[in-house]
């Protein structure tokens, strides 16, 4: 029978025999998949996994810093790199969604690159990916893993994918790497967070991305997570963000006309994220995060809560 402490003790000893002390460098997202995958790594090998976490300046408000800080207390052996400026630099003027993608997969790749070649003689990359990974033909669950695909067509592979693969959840399912993950002594509150999209809100900003209009979404956002944390809802949710729509509308601030941005509010249940249902939040709520949101972000003067189900729409709008 398959328990998770069986499962660790037989993936600690088969990453000790497939790496013996070689070093072991590995890419980390925030998200439950890396961060399990790291933890398993670390135990088995220590001071030999090297973990990079990349901040793409499209992140939650606060997450790099948080999660890094996070990261560290774990014991991790993990280099914070912010290279928001750059992915910003590769972006600016990009409208198409896939366009989008393919800059923040290619940015992703080249700092990774240039991360990996500071350290020396590393001989594997560890990756967090888990067996729906492994069966689709792209990754849901973005990092190195879906970034190396689309890169893949393009042409030469940057060195640090030259190297050895290591995967040590690549049999298990998204469950299973949560009770591992428990079974570690990861804190619950890491391994019950929503997913969340690699190219991060970059594909939740509609049109072109501009540093304004990220701190926007930030903001937006980290009210409505929050919102539902207070309200004891994130947990009935299974992926829950906002978007923010490249349309002005007119609104009124006391004697003031308005013409500012709107954000759409999308919470979702699902299982694996090929289908899902829009979440029917309580209304209190709503009105509470939209009032929030409207008096504290400054820019938006409209709120709208996407009731569309996948299919035929996507969970997200790019
Ligand atoms: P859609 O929007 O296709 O999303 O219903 C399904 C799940 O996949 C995530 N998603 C992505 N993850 N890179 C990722 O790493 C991407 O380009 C990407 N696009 C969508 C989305 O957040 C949802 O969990």
């Amino acid at each position: 029978d398959w328990t998770p402490d069986s499962f660790v003790e037989e993936t600690v000893e088969a990453i000790q025999e497939k790496v013996g002390d070689g070093k072991v460098v590995l890419g980390l997202s925030g998200g439950v998949d890396s961060t399990v995958a790291a933890v398993l790594l670390n135990k088995a090998i220590g001071k030999n996994l090297y973990c990079i976490f990349v901040n793409n300046g499209l992140l939650r408000k606060n997450e790099f810093q948080n999660v890094l800080d996070q990261y560290k207390g774990m014991g991790l052996n993990v280099k914070g790199v912010d290279a928001s400026q750059r992915f910003l630099d590769a972006l600016a003027g990009i409208e198409d969604p896939e366009k989008k993608r393919k800059a923040i997969g290619n940015a992703f790749i080249e700092v990774f690159d240039d991360e990996a070649h500071k350290l020396e003689d590393v001989k594997w990359l560890a990756q967090g990916t888990i067996y729906p990974d492994v069966i689709e033909s792209v990754s849901v669950n973005g990092g190195p893993s879906a970034t190396i695909k689309s890169h893949h067509n393009v042409g030469g592979l940057p060195d640090f994918m030259k190297l050895k693969i290591v995967e040590p959840l690549r049999a298990i399912f998204k469950d299973e790497v949560r009770r591992v993950g428990a079974t570690l002594g990861i804190d619950p509150e890491l391994l019950g967070r929503h997913p969340f999209p690699g190219p991060g809100l970059g594909i939740r900003i509609l049109g072109d991305i501009t540093a304004e209009k990220v701190r926007i979404l930030q903001e937006v956002d980290a009210i409505f997570i929050n919102g539902l944390k207070e309200w004891n809802l994130y947990d009935n949710v299974w992926q829950a963000g906002a978007m923010l729509l490249p349309v002005n509308s007119v609104g009124v601030m006391g004697d003031e006309r308005t013409y500012e941005k709107c954000v759409a509010l999308r919470a979702v249940e699902s299982t694996d994220g090929m289908t899902a249902d829009w979440v029917n939040l309580p209304y209190e709520f709503l009105q509470k995060t939209s009032n929030d949101i409207i008096n504290k972000v400054k820019g938006v003067n409209r709120v709208v809560y996407d009731i569309s189900s996948k299919p035929p729409a996507t969970i997200e709008w790019e």
